[in-house]
């Protein structure tokens, strides 16, 4: 059994400042290297690394011990600081060392099937297998500890301000957010299930008609979604409501907390109001209700733009798909990319084109201004005069590019949406450095669901309109715009709310447009509804995405590098093997019978 040397200081935090003091360090063999009479040894802990060094003056039996050394074994070692030789500027620690006068071995370690280095470049799934050894990396530990503090200073802010820190359950029924729900049987009501949250938004609602009157929590969610770089299907989120508010004190005391985020992690000073975007404003300029500001590119509307309309109508000279377009109630817009004229070939051009045929485009329109002729993919129907009548619509000037997208105005302002992200990637301007936060505000109300053919609601059916729209909610719903907010950092949507309904008049009148049942109703939000019969206070809130919010701020590229155990890209915990079978008892036990071959 090896004894425990006590330590009296973390790695890496030893400077030159600390020469001459006698220290014990505990942690993780990352290298070692024997000179012959000299063995160096790095050791690692959370805090970084530091050097050691054991010389053959000390008794050979410990300097064997030293030498049987490998990597991931975890020590104990006493020694006396001192400066370093041949300095490395690149590490906190590397002006001093650590003179070895004991070493105690905890535990050794097989060969790790990855190594920790941070920029060590292996298999993501192998990566997650053996996250324990991912973490050790400095990066990840780093991660953690920025997160840690993130959420310290959101309890820190939001107690401050009068915010009770609540914890809503797990086992629920489903909530409204619109994904598909991770459901867990019920042993004791057999044939029964519940759904873990998608968020807590009814519980929340619920602590305010209980008096709570402001409530904030660290919240796990869980929505069965296809994952991307920034979802999971199991993430976090930083909660929060309020009583007696409306929009404006809901989106003041999130700035605050920004401002705070922001200083106390970056030293980045947020200048307050943050701006706000109208929805509407956020398409039309960037295509995108989570538009990234940290570049222009913006968007210009093309269709009523003469030598545009006239090639529009059908006729000589028309160019079919900006006909198509106008006719079946479309738009024509484009975007200027600023001395892209010679980043982008024909090649670059088709490439770019096929991307947005994801987004239902069935083309791309490009022209090339210069100082003599300009180019297009459209000289057939536009002159020289045509393209520069098009160019100044932008601003154009020599060596810009225009790209310009015409069809079903989603379908335009996805693609250009896209493209000037893209593009704005490709030419090195997305700086990580540079937070933009903004706010977008007056959502619709409800969205059309093409396939269900009936209105949804955009954020959820408990968000209120605006008052002036209070009408339009049955007699025209696609017009009426909500009191909801988004917060949107670098094109990242960082966190929704909304004010609340809580006048039950109203909020029947939405589930009717919603096209709702009673029976609906009952099955779904009934205890909501039912709570409200007995005095709602006005309410609204608004739930960030911690993960997104930290992965922003590490300026990591995936919510995964700032979760301690993510699931990979099918859902699967690489730790421990989640999802898995059970067994047949258990199913039992449960009343499920699982259907054979399932997997295929
Ligand atoms: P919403 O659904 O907009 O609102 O979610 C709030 C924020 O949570 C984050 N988020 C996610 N992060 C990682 N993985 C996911 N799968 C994922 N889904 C969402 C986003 C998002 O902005 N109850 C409402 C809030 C409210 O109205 O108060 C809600 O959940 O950053």
């Amino acid at each position: 059994m090896s004894k425990l040397m006590k330590r009296t200081h973390m790695c890496g935090t030893l400077r030159a400042d600390d020469e001459g003091k006698n220290v014990i360090v505990n942690g993780w063999i990352a290298k070692r290297r024997n000179l012959g009479g000299l063995i160096f040894c790095d050791v690692r802990d959370r805090t970084g690394i530091v050097q050691v060094v054991f010389n053959d003056d000390i008794p050979a039996e410990l300097f064997d011990k030293a030498d049987s050394l490998r990597s991931e074994f975890v020590v104990g070692v006493s020694g006396t600081v001192r400066i370093r030789e041949s300095k490395n500027m690149d590490i906190p620690t590397g002006e001093i060392e650590i003179f070895a006068d004991d070493l105690e071995i905890y535990s050794t370690s097989e060969t790790p099937p990855i190594y920790v280095k941070d920029d060590d470049n292996v298999d993501d799934n192998l990566r997650l297998k053996f996250r324990y050894l991912d973490l050790r990396k400095q990066q990840m530990q780093d991660n953690l500890a920025f997160r840690h503090k993130v959420v310290k200073i959101c309890r820190d802010y939001y107690d401050e301000n009068g915010f009770l820190e609540v914890e809503t359950p797990i086992l629920i029924k489903s909530t409204p957010e619109g994904a598909r729900d991770y459901v867990v049987p019920s042993r004791v009501h057999g044939g029964e299930f519940y759904a873990l949250p998608q968020s807590p938004q009814m519980f929340k609602q619920l602590l305010m008609v209980s008096g709570c009157d402001r409530y904030m929590q660290i919240a796990k969610c869980f929505r069965d979604e296809d994952l991307r770089a920034d979802r999971q299907p199991e993430f976090t989120q930083i909660d929060l409501e309020m009583s007696f508010v409306d929009e404006d004190d809901v989106i003041e005391m999130q700035e605050g907390f920004i401002k705070r985020l922001m200083k106390e992690t970056k030293n980045v000073d947020v200048e307050l109001p943050l701006p706000r975007l109208t929805y509407e404003e956020a398409m039309d300029r960037y295509g995108s209700d989570k538009p990234d500001t940290r570049f222009g590119f913006e968007l210009k509307n093309l269709t009523e733009v003469p030598v545009v309309a006239a090639v529009s109508k059908e006729g000589e000279g028309a160019f079919p798909p900006f006909v198509e377009a106008v006719n079946a109630g479309g738009s024509i817009r484009g975007i200027c990319i600023e001395g892209g004229a010679d980043e982008y070939t024909r090649k670059k051009i088709d490439k770019l084109t096929e991307h947005i045929k994801t987004f239902g485009a069935k083309g791309m329109v490009w022209i090339k201004a210069a100082d003599g002729d300009w180019t297009s993919s459209v000289n057939k129907f536009f002159d020289q005069d045509g393209l520069k009548a098009i160019g100044e619509v932008f601003g154009a000037k020599a060596g810009d590019m225009i790209l310009i997208v015409s069809g079903p105005s989603k379908v335009v302002f996805d693609s250009l949406g896209f493209l000037r992200r893209h593009i704005a990637g490709e030419l090195g301007l997305l700086d990580d450095n540079q937070f933009n936060f903004l706010w977008v505000t007056d959502f619709p109300l409800f969205e059309y669901d093409e396939e269900e053919g009936r209105f949804q609601a955009m954020h959820h059916p408990f968000t209120a309109p605006k008052d002036e729209d209070i009408d339009k909610v049955e007699s025209d719903p696609g017009n009426a715009h909500a009191k909801a907010y988004d917060i949107v950092l670098n094109g990242v949507e960082l966190g929704g709310g909304s004010i609340r309904i809580h006048d039950r008049e109203l909020q029947s009148h939405m589930f009717k447009a919603l096209g709702l049942s009673d029976e609906d109703i009952e099955a779904k939000f009934g205890f909501l509804v039912e709570a409200f019969k007995y005095g709602a206070p006005p309410h609204g809130g608004l739930a960030y995405g911690l993960d997104r919010m930290v992965m922003l701020l590490a300026g990591a590229d995936s919510i995964r590098e700032v979760m301690a155990f993510p699931k990979n890209q099918s859902a699967q915990c690489m730790v421990c093997g989640a999802p898995a079978p059970i067994e047949k008892e258990q199913l039992e036990e449960l009343y499920i019978d699982v259907v054979e071959n399932v997997q295929e």
